[in-house]
């Protein structure tokens, strides 16, 4: 769950609406009163109500990737709007998400050149299992209808994506959720054994009714578990051995998290389909989305009367538009460089910072995506649980965090991890200061926790 630490208000008010809004995965036991208000943002940074300024170290939510405040995109999104503010992709076409698929197919890995347009990253699976569905129906095997994914990975919350989510605490309140889906471990869980859980897991199926591998290129949930060599390589072959599709989710890994378009590419293999969502349109606006391949794409324009799914909002055209945008000012301003030229500057201003702290369990991520895995114990090892772990965890750690001027996540799926995701435009000062940040707040900590004297 995360966690954010409340703010006070100079009056003791609270802002206008807040008995009104439910907010999204919030724990009811925190104050809402307090929770920040975020008014504005420009670059890096977001200012909040009280007009303080931090650093958004997670890009809003793995989002953000040309930073706030841009006005090219505010500019796309208001040409498109008086052009032609609406018209769907049921039956009619518009310029801006032909433009749009076409820009996609020439930047998707492999043979990936066709793409159906949603809202959100949670659609974008739910299309997935659809597709997947519906594809092997198209091409004589409806008996498939299962889905592999792993455990603690997050996909999404509409029922079907949901089911594909490997968090039982995030299932519970819906149950029964819908059949087929099984969760297998993941890398960090067993780092050698998690692609032949896999095969097993479709040797299982049996093969014959398994529909499609679905997995994150580096899995965000547990704390940027980066694959070991060879792992999506071999993942690839299993899924061929048994014509099982493989789905890279990439709602959080592409557009330049990873330093590609797709993210896959770092892993170097092609996957059947890509879901995509956030960073396409660096949230301007909302647009999600599923790259094909041409296999996929045949089999169900031969076999099929059409694609049983669509979405009103589907390629709106001012998110195209400003998704064109967005990509043209990733190209433009060199951002997938940027991402590869300071990745590794990233990580190790993370890990020399973690060297002086012996709370730190782990520094790993990739790209722009990093995480600091932080252990739930005091110093002499007695572990902490419940209302000291929030006490430390949320009223020290998140709360230093915050007040030290940088929003990060601190996320507790798995083991407590801190994550950092910051917009790709981000500079060595930018990421430095989220390493020192961090510092001083893991110093508080471990001061509290008996590590220092
Ligand atoms: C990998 C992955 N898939 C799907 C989703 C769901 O996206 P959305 O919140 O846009 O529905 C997320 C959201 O964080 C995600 O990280």
């Amino acid at each position: 769950m995360d966690v954010m630490p409340g703010v006070e208000r100079g009056n003791g008010g609270i802002a206008p609406g807040v008995e009104n809004l439910l907010l999204h995965f919030t724990p009811f036991e925190d104050d809402w009163g307090k929770l920040p208000v975020i008014v504005s943002g420009e670059g890096c940074y977001v200012k909040d109500d009280r007009g303080r300024s931090y650093i958004d170290g997670l890009a809003g939510l793995f989002t953000t990737q040309v930073g706030h405040g841009r006005g090219e995109l505010a500019e796309a999104a208001a040409r498109q709007m008086r052009e032609l503010s609406f018209f769907p992709n049921w039956s009619f076409q518009h310029p801006r998400s032909l433009e749009l698929a076409a820009r996609l197919a020439g930047l998707a890995p492999g043979d990936l050149a066709t793409t159906f347009f949603v809202n959100s990253g949670s659609e974008a699976v739910e299309t997935v299992i659809k597709l997947a569905r519906q594809y092997h129906r198209a091409n004589g095997e409806p008996g498939r209808y299962k889905f592999i994914s792993r455990k603690v990975a997050y996909h999404g919350t509409t029922m079907g994506a949901l089911s594909v989510t490997g968090l039982p605490a995030f299932k519970a309140p819906f149950e029964p959720l819908p059949g087929g889906f099984v969760h297998v471990p993941n890398t960090q869980q067993d780092p050698e054994g998690a692609a032949d859980a896999i095969e097993e897991a479709i040797e299982f199926g049996p093969p014959e009714c398994v529909a499609a591998v679905i997995l994150e290129p580096v899995q965000n949930a547990g704390g940027c578990l980066v694959p070991p060599e060879g792992y999506w390589q071999r993942v690839r072959e299993i899924c061929d051995k048994y014509g099982v599709l493989l789905v890279s989710d990439a709602v959080i890994c592409a557009f330049g998290r990873l330093g590609e378009w797709f993210g896959i590419e770092r892993f170097g293999v092609v996957p059947d389909m890509i879901s995509f969502a956030k960073g396409i349109t660096s949230g301007y606006l909302p647009m999600g989305g599923v790259v094909v391949s041409e296999r996929v794409r045949k089999a169900l324009q031969q076999n099929a009367p059409m694609f049983f799914h669509g979405s009103t909002f589907g390629g709106h055209p001012a998110s195209a538009a400003v998704a064109l945008e967005n990509l043209a000012i990733i190209e433009r301003e060199g951002l997938l460089e940027n991402v590869h030229n300071l990745e590794g500057y990233f990580g190790e201003e993370l890990s020399r910072m973690a060297e002086g702290h012996p709370i730190v369990a782990d520094v790993r991520g990739m790209g722009f995506f990093w995480a600091v895995e932080v252990r739930p114990e005091k110093a002499d090892g007695t572990p902490l649980e419940g209302d000291e772990y929030r006490k430390y965890f949320k009223g020290v750690l998140s709360r230093k965090l915050f007040e030290g001027g940088l929003i990060c996540r601190f996320d507790d799926k798995d083991e407590p991890v801190i994550q950092y995701s910051p917009a790709l435009v981000a500079d060595r000062e930018v990421l430095s200061k989220i390493a020192e940040i961090t510092d001083s707040a893991l110093t508080e900590l471990e001061r509290q926790l008996g590590y220092r004297g």
